[in-house]
């Protein structure tokens, strides 16, 4: 317990294949991805993490048929709606990463409430990320670097205050990224943040996914020896 990573990263991967495999529609597989990251987000505060970073919908998946955006978005807005509870009960803080600024009214108004919400507690950090996706990331940080620049900031670029331009500005890199149902890619997830961090695979369905699961990636973190480029 005393060598829990501070910062778990997760792609919440595998809903369509798990609902397939069982005759049901794709969406069945969302709505019970979302249980599986309620269960998870309560117990890495039960664990004591202090930040979960969930990749819940990237910038590409707006690639996707209209009827499957439209009813993700809608579990969205149902966990939203539900979480403002759970969030006070169990004292999440819950930030969100990516452009939300292009979500339905409704989604940025619960968005806005559950941010509210989150300033006065002081549990396990969240960060949602939803059409989150690290390229744009990146180049948002540019663009913010730029106006600065342009508005008399002087100070040299270093890699912390590039940092300080990304939606992690202030949250330690990810110390262990898991991705389950079996695809070994980060698919544009935290590269800059990824930099450092110990990569766990599994072939497991995030709906199966459950506490012993992440037990698994924990020890299997624990083994690692992290050497960031020194030797020891
Ligand atoms: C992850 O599950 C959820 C999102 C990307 C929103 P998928 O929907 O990608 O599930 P698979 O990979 O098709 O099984
Ligand atoms: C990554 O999963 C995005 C999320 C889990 C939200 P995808 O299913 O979209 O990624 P690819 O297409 O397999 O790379
Ligand atoms: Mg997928």
């Amino acid at each position: 317990m005393d060598r829990l990573p501070r910062h778990i990263a997760i792609i919440m991967d595998g809903n369509g294949r798990w609902a397939k495999k069982r005759g049901l529609p794709r969406t069945a597989g969302h709505a019970v991805g979302a249980e599986t990251f309620r269960r998870i987000a309560t117990y890495c505060k039960d664990l004591g993490v202090e930040y979960l970073s969930v990749y819940a919908f990237s910038t590409e998946n707006w690639r996707r048929p209209k009827d499957e955006v439209d009813t993700i978005m809608g579990i969205l807005e149902t966990y939203l709606k539900e979480a403002i509870g759970i969030i006070q009960r169990d004292r999440i803080r819950m930030r969100f990463f990516g452009d939300t600024s292009v979500l339905s009214p409704v989604l940025r108004e619960l968005i806005a409430e559950t941010e509210r919400i989150s300033d006065t507690c002081d549990g396990v950090q969240v960060n949602l990320c939803v059409n989150y996706g690290s390229r744009s990331e990146i180049l948002r940080a540019a663009e913010l670097w730029a106006q600065d620049r342009e508005a008399g900031d002087t100070e040299e670029l270093t890699e912390e205050k590039f940092g300080s331009y990304l939606y992690s500005a202030g949250i330690p890199d990810p110390d262990l990224i898991i991705r389950p149902s079996g695809e070994y890619r980060l698919s544009n997830f935290l590269m800059w943040q990824a930099a450092y961090s110990e990569l766990y695979f599994t072939d497991v369905l995030w709906p199966d996914f459950d506490e012993r699961e992440l037990d698994r990636a924990i020890i299997e973190y624990q083994r690692r020896d992290r050497r960031y480029g020194a030797v020891r």
